[in-house]
């Protein structure tokens, strides 16, 4: 029997070589298969059994297909239209237009952490445009123990950001453990700290025409120079990378540096992002941020004479008392932020 979601208007989502169909009943022995391998993880308490797991489909199952607004959508996620994992939106609020997600793969894939990533960023990479554009939700969020270290780089490099960490919430296996909660923002400009895992994503940004042409320095970035200074910029206390996401895809990024006794800001929004406005919103999220942590400093900005169009973000940003100062050669504005007084 072929199902479709009544508030879907097309039922197969494809994204490459992957594709999310609504969940088949011929998949439910591979499903409980996974769900008795993987019980750990999920909030299954008992093994399922094959009498249980044709109950759940005949009834559970079958039903999501009648309604206007079931309270979850489920997936079966393929690979060259071949099985390998299922999820979905659960707890959906329709009122609230957010939704957990759920998803597990053939247990098999979850041993190499790169296929495992890679599942993961796939099968999100499908969801979130059906959540925001099929469906409308503004909000996506995971619920997760704090036993599954691959998940958190698959999840952060998929436009999530960590929301809330709920400690010694679950008991397992004799231990109490942490639960995370990572929300990705489907209509909203948000941000989070950067990681090692974002270090290509700085290297092209670095790299970009416009942000080498108005930086004091020129030259082309190599990706060896790029991974040694971005190491130590993650591995010192007195700088600070903000990490922006539009709706849950990464927009730009903002760099509060304190170095040579001043705090120094440089921005740079993504070249598929400019012109928006969002580089005025992202030094006003950093520095609010930055300044409510740091109430005494001062935060300072070097734009070259020529590059109006930051300087117009930058003044928008509450940045002031302009002066023009010789910088590393170069005539530029200097602008300084601080709370106010
Ligand atoms: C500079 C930068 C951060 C500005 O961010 P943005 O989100 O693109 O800028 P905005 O959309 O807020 O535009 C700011 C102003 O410039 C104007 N503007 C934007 N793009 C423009 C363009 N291509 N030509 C002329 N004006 C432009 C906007 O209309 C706006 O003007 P207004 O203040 O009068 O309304 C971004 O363009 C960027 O990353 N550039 C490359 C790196 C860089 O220069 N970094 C700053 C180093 S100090």
């Amino acid at each position: 029997m072929s199902r479709t979601y009544l508030c879907l208007a097309q039922n197969t989502f494809r994204n490459g070589n992957y594709s999310l169909v609504p969940i088949r009943d011929e998949d439910k022995y591979a499903i409980m298969q996974w769900r008795n391998e993987q019980i750990d993880i999920l909030r299954q308490k008992q093994p399922l059994t094959k009498e249980g797991q044709e109950g759940y489909f005949t009834t559970t199952i079958a039903n999501l297909f009648t309604q206007e607004k079931p309270g979850q959508m489920l997936f079966s996620f393929l690979e060259n239209d071949i099985l390998v994992g299922y999820g979905g939106l659960v707890h959906i609020d329709w009122e609230s237009k957010n939704a957990e997600v759920s998803f597990i793969t053939e247990t098999k894939r979850n041993t190499d952490k790169e296929q495992f990533i890679n599942d993961w960023r796939n099968y999100l990479q499908i969801l979130k445009p059906l959540a925001k554009k099929h469906l409308g939700f503004d909000k996506l969020y995971t619920y997760a123990y704090d036993i599954r270290p691959n998940l958190y780089p698959a999840l952060l490099n998929s436009g999530f950001i960590e929301e809330a960490c709920l400690k010694n919430h679950v008991f397992i296996n004799g231990q109490n453990h942490d639960v995370l909660i990572h929300s990705c923002f489907l209509n909203q400009l948000v941000f989070r700290m950067a990681d090692e895992n974002d270090v290509m994503q700085y290297f092209e940004w670095a790299n970009d025409e416009d942000v080498r042409k108005n930086s004091f320095s020129n030259e082309a970035i190599s990706l060896e120079n790029h991974k040694k200074w971005f190491k130590q910029k993650l591995n010192t206390d007195s700088c600070f990378l903000y990490l922006f996401l539009l709706n849950g895809e990464s927009a730009g990024q903002v760099r509060i540096d304190k170095s040579n006794g001043e705090t120094v800001i440089g921005i740079s929004v993504d070249k598929n992002y400019r012109g928006r406005s969002l580089g005025t919103e992202m030094l006003k999220q950093a520095t609010t941020n930055f300044l409510t942590k740091h109430k005494k400093e001062q935060i300072v900005a070097y734009i070259k004479l020529e590059n109006k169009v930051s300087l117009s973000s930058f003044r928008k940003a509450g940045f002031e008392n302009e002066e023009i100062v010789t910088e590393q050669n170069h005539k530029s504005y200097k602008l300084y932020k601080k709370i106010a007084a």
